[in-house]
């Protein structure tokens, strides 16, 4: 018998589940599971820093991997099941010149870059851990609905390991090419439903809760456990010392739970001696989280959210015929599943939800990446989010901040050069919704004739380089 358990998230039903079974809520009450363990059945180091000596041992994949070398933190699994594609090796980096940017000190911004993992976003570190659990119940076919990164991340995996066929449910026309390019070169097959990502991921948990193939959605607890690694190595990068704030960005919040439950772990576990605080930024035309909690007053209220609330929001929702809309197409979502672990995760680390325009998404992101990281603009966000949340004196100049670039620029490269060629371009090629009207950062190339005289008038050089 395993010392990891799942169990339900709601105190009243408080059901249990053996890690055999397959599930993405609770059978007793409909709601959703976490993978749980009974600490006294592992062991579990005395002190993080300990984690460092499996550096050394590099040469073994589990401890390669950057999710795996942690293990005891989610030990649901044998050695011998694991799946792993060396996911994890991302790092955090002091960014001083964004820090300046955003008046704060030199040595206090921080971003951890996700977009290093195998298929170019934070996924990779879910995926491992869902496919891991897909092997070990058996499953010979495994699925999502995305917006496009975990389908790629899905695809990966199976493509990898060999273990499983996959398929992936796509919303139509609102996924950048950079993730879609991914899953038709991994082997997905690939249904682009005539919908947007909260129809697919609907339609897809239909289908695999009738027919054997494994669900790998964040609604799928076991894939959670693995993003909980995301916070481990922020941790390492800091000396292991807890930061201020962690600023995430909120889609379906399977990211910001799995960093909830984290810290909740590592506290309760005597790892560290108080949490982070937790910024999770929506897109404005996606803001299901900031409504839900900065309007409606929704808090996690010991494991019993206001329900009627929430019905009541979706049911508007839907009255207004209303769909999320956001350049940010990877956080394009309005029924976000992981609704009641954000909640539990704002409560557990004191955390603000905040949204911001798509002006400011793709704003933050070019000068993210003008600071060297490409990532794409979903995780602009986070820049944005830390912005606003200076404005507004919640973030001090001398906090110590962390923001999640959850995917790398070359996921969506048409809306980057969309955003440098200006304005018009980005019109043509409907790139740019209503809301963005300016392009401040734009870089724009300059057409010049196949000519030496011309393009040295093109090129500026100044005076001193020209006389030579
Ligand atoms: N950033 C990126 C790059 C994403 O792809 C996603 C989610 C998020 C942030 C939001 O994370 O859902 O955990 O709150 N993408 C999903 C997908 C929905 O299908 O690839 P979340």
């Amino acid at each position: 018998m395993s010392a990891a358990y799942q169990a339900c998230l709601n105190p009243q039903c408080a059901a249990t589940f053996d890690t055999r079974q397959v599930l993405t809520s609770c059978p007793e009450c409909g709601r959703l599971l976490d993978v749980r363990y009974d600490w006294n059945r592992i062991a579990v180091p005395d002190e993080l820093r300990w984690f460092e000596t499996r550096w050394s041992g590099r040469r073994n994949p589990l401890d390669f991997s950057g999710v795996w070398r942690f293990r005891e933190l989610l030990n649901f699994a044998a050695d011998d099941e694991i799946v792993t594609i060396g996911e994890g090796q991302t790092i955090l980096q002091q960014n001083d010149r964004l820090a300046a940017q955003m008046n704060m000190r030199a040595g206090r911004l921080h971003l951890q870059y996700e977009g290093l993992n195998p298929s170019g976003s934070f996924k990779d570190n879910g995926m491992t851990a869902a496919s891991t659990h897909a092997r070990l119940v058996g499953a010979k076919m495994t699925a999502c609905a995305s917006t496009g990164n975990t389908s790629a991340s899905l695809a990966i995996y199976a493509g990898v390991s060999g273990l499983f066929q996959c398929v992936v449910f796509v919303g139509s026309g609102r996924i950048a090419y950079g993730k879609l390019s991914q899953a038709l070169d991994y082997g997905a097959r690939t249904l682009q439903i005539r919908g947007d990502f909260d129809d697919a991921l609907a339609r897809v948990r239909e289908i695999c809760s009738r027919y054997p193939i494994y669900l790998c959605n964040s609604v799928n607890p076991f894939r959670l456990e693995g993003q909980k690694t995301i916070m481990l190595r922020v941790l390492e990068g800091l000396g292991w010392e807890v930061p201020d704030w962690i600023v995430v960005p909120g889609g379906n919040l399977g990211n910001c739970s799995a960093f909830g439950k984290a810290f909740m772990e590592l506290k309760e576990l005597g790892l560290i001696d108080r949490v982070p605080r937790l910024a999770v930024i929506n897109a404005s035309g996606a803001r299901t989280l900031d409504v839900l909690v900065n309007e409606y007053g929704v808090t996690w209220n010991g494991g019993e959210p206001d329900q009627a609330a929430i019905a009541r929001y979706f049911r508007e929702m839907d009255e207004r015929s209303e769909r999320a809309r956001t350049l940010a197409s990877a956080i394009e979502i309005n029924r976000p599943v992981n609704l009641e672990k954000a909640l539990r995760a704002i409560d557990v680390c004191d955390g603000v939800v905040r949204s911001v325009t798509d002006q400011a998404i793709v704003d933050a992101r070019a000068m993210i990446a003008a600071a060297g990281f490409g990532c794409e603009p979903a995780s602009g966000a986070t820049i944005a989010g830390v912005r606003l949340l200076r404005e507004e004196g919640v973030i001090d100049a001398d906090d110590r901040v962390v923001c999640v670039l959850t995917g790398h620029q070359l996921k969506d490269p048409d809306l980057t050069v969309a955003y440098h060629t200006g304005d018009a371009e980005l019109r043509n090629r409907k790139l740019i919704p209503s809301g963005v009207t300016q392009t401040p950062l734009a870089n724009t190339p300059i057409v010049v004739d196949n000519d030496v005289s011309a393009i040295l008038e093109a090129l500026e050089l100044p005076a001193d380089v020209m006389a030579r």
